[in-house]
């Protein structure tokens, strides 16, 4: 695979973060680094911190200590989160998250909205995005009659509505069929080509945890592992410059 031009670098550095008064530590001493145009799969067990790190990286929650950078703008220092959720963001779920009164075209404006585009200009970007995730026949189709697969696309179409340079996807296959679930995964390989983003997919399917250039695998809210596939982007592994590092050690709770 070639490298991509595209994307923002992400850079988690030994962030922490609990819940229940720490009674729950969802994410211990994190540390990884996603190159610009990165395609990285997170893997690990229920439980383990792969949403709670998700969140913190598209700052729908934040860090009790550590510190995440993308693109160079660390993000506990913020002034405008939402901003920088909708211009640098795109989050795809497991379940799909369309609002059924509208249609495919009327969900990918939404995150459009305030953003200063026209009605026209909008819509125009919405069916182009359609058309890109192969859906361009269903435009004013509801979600509740296109198939689970179709549905996944309009999300995926609505996560690219501001062209985010940083992609968050949570077991965005999770609720499809295998071979369903290998198209989402080859449409989110075909975008990056054609973006260049810097893409996170969590999954626990391993056939799909494989298209990415590198695994990482969380446990006990820890980067224990990752797999580096030759002449990726950042082909690297733990403990080495570019990768990811962790603090060795037991869960404490
Ligand atoms: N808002 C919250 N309040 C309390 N505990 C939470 C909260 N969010 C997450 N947790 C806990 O933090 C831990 C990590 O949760 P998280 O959702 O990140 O796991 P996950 O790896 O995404 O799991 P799954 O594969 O089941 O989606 C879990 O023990 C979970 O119960
Ligand atoms: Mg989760």
């Amino acid at each position: 695979m070639s490298p991509v031009d595209g994307g923002v670098e992400v850079v988690v550095d030994k962030v922490s973060k609990s819940f229940e008064d720490g009674r729950i530590q969802a994410l211990v001493d994190v540390s990884l680094r996603l190159q610009p145009g990165d395609f990285v799969s997170l893997t690990g067990p229920s439980g383990c911190g792969k949403s709670t790190l998700l969140n913190l990286i598209g700052a729908l929650d934040r860090p009790d200590s550590g510190s995440i950078s993308v693109g160079g703008r660390r993000l506990e220092s913020l002034e405008n989160p939402a901003g920088y959720r909708a211009g640098t963001v795109g989050f795809v779920f497991q379940f799909h998250n369309l609002i059924p009164t509208l249609t495919a075209l009327e969900n990918v404006q939404v995150p459009m909205f305030g953003r200063g585009l026209t009605r026209r200009g909008r819509e125009e970007r919405a069916r182009l995005l359609l058309e890109e995730c192969a859906l361009g026949h269903r435009l004013k189709s509801h979600p509740s009659t296109l198939s689970g697969g179709e549905r996944q696309r309009v999300a995926v179409a609505r996560a690219l509505a501001n062209d985010p340079p940083l992609l968050l996807a949570d077991e965005p296959t999770g609720a499809l069929d295998s071979a369903t679930g290998a198209q989402i995964v080859a449409l989110l390989l075909a975008l990056r080509e054609q973006r260049g983003m810097t893409i996170l997919l969590v999954t626990n399917d391993g056939d799909v945890a494989e298209e990415a250039d590198r695994t990482l695998r969380l446990r006990d809210g820890r980067v224990v592992e990752g797999r580096a596939v030759p002449g990726s982007v950042s082909g690297s592994v733990p403990g080495t410059a570019g990768g990811l590092t962790r603090a060795a050690g037991p869960r404490s709770a």
